[in-house]
């Protein structure tokens, strides 16, 4: 038997309110003046004000790098290491959704390790400790604020760096819905569906253990519920507070059971074209899906009973089939775009993406193997 290793933020503060809260943990913690991590968005929007102030009542000096973009890339990383050390910065906050928080676990790497952001790429390779580090999500979500990976394109070679490492996880996760009060219906959906493909995944990857498995399935319920809810009716507060916990169970399952194929197809159109993440995952997870429970069809019995089918009198092929038809409705549901071609993308992009794929890091922990043509395939039903 094999240890299973569950890795978590040492605090995670969840509810309205929960920002101040985690600026009175920094206090405790003799950072002087911390680094910012967002983008100007944001800011306009005034995602950050709840921040600010209560930095300033608590009198903190802090300085913003607030140029990041969707998709961060290596040289940005580069950018944010040097404004760090220029500004004589000695903690971080990361306010975001996936991109900032992202970047921001880059650029803290690369504070406290020598070399370059591109050597990081794979699995385990952080050598120190980064500086105290609190992450704040704004949306609901890629998990970036408690799990131990980081996304960053590398642009020379126009591939998507998978960073995993323990080391990355924050010291401090925070989850307050009321700063997700204002985000656009198109990015509740894809933020959504990307919480709701790390919980799948999760649960359908060789890596399911009995200390994820419930987490991932709780997930799968709540999305199911709210997400349709938040696309709505964002001002939902209830449904913010709910997707928001639900995306943060997703993480605790999939940062030790892994992803899969769909996360390795996703992140290519992502890299080359600039997708949003959660878009490009929707439009895999039941494809993806349908081939994988063609040989590992029981898990996919949870995922449907999960999403509320009714999975009684159907063998596992069946219930799989059910869990594929609840993914697609859901993602219609929510207006996800039902297939590449609609995002711009033609049959001749895929060539390129291919072998990318096969060697991403979430590859790995699919349930089912495949070949070049079958990766070619699975792109090209999902145009
Ligand atoms: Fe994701």
């Amino acid at each position: 038997m094999t240890t299973f290793a569950l890795n978590l933020p040492k605090l995670t503060l969840s509810g309205v309110g929960a920002v101040a809260e985690s600026v009175a943990v920094l206090d405790t913690k003799g950072v002087q003046k911390p680094l910012i991590v967002t983008d100007k968005n944001l800011i306009e929007l005034g995602v950050l004000t709840s921040l600010y102030e209560a930095l300033d009542a608590k009198g903190f000096e802090y300085v913003t790098f607030d140029q990041v973009t969707p998709n961060p890339t290596a040289a940005l990383v580069r950018e944010g290491v040097s404004f760090y050390q220029e500004n004589g910065c000695d903690g971080f906050i990361a306010v975001g959704g996936g991109s900032p928080i992202d970047c921001a676990k880059a650029i803290r790497i690369m504070v406290s390790n020598e070399g370059d952001i591109c050597d990081y790429a794979g699995v385990g390779l952080v050598k120190n400790d980064g500086e105290f580090f609190i992450a704040i999500n704004t949306t609901a979500g890629t998990a970036a604020e408690m799990t131990s990976n980081s996304v960053i394109t590398d642009e020379e070679n126009q591939v998507k760096m998978v960073l995993v490492d323990p080391k990355q996880i924050p010291d401090v996760s925070v989850n307050d819905p009321s700063l997700m009060v204002g985000l656009p219906a198109s990015v509740t959906a894809a933020t959504g569906m990307d919480a709701l493909t790390h919980a799948i995944e999760s649960i359908v990857t060789p890596g399911a253990h009995r200390l994820t498995l419930p987490t991932a399935l709780e997930a799968v319920r709540l999305i199911s519920k709210w997400l349709p809810i938040a696309v709505k009716d964002g001002q939902n507060i209830e449904a913010r507070a709910n997707l928001a916990d639900a995306q943060f169970l997703a993480g605790m399952s999939f940062n030790s059971a892994g992803l899969g194929a769909v996360h390795a197809l996703a992140h290519q159109p992502g890299a080359t074209h600039n997708l949003a993440h959660g878009v490009c995952n929707a439009i895999l997870l039941p494809i993806v899906s349908e081939f994988n429970a063609q040989q590992v069809p029981a898990p996919f019995r949870l995922v449907a009973e999960a999403m509320g089918g009714d999975t009684h009198n159907l063998n596992d092929e069946q219930a799989a089939e059910l869990a594929v038809s609840l993914i697609k409705r859901l993602s219609k549901e929510v207006k996800i775009p039902s297939g590449f071609a609609e995002l711009g993308i033609e049959e001749s992009d895929i060539s390129n993406w291919v072998q990318k794929a096969l060697n991403d890091v979430c590859m790995g922990g699919n349930p089912r193997a495949m070949d070049a043509a079958q990766v070619r395939e699975l792109y090209l039903a999902s145009l």
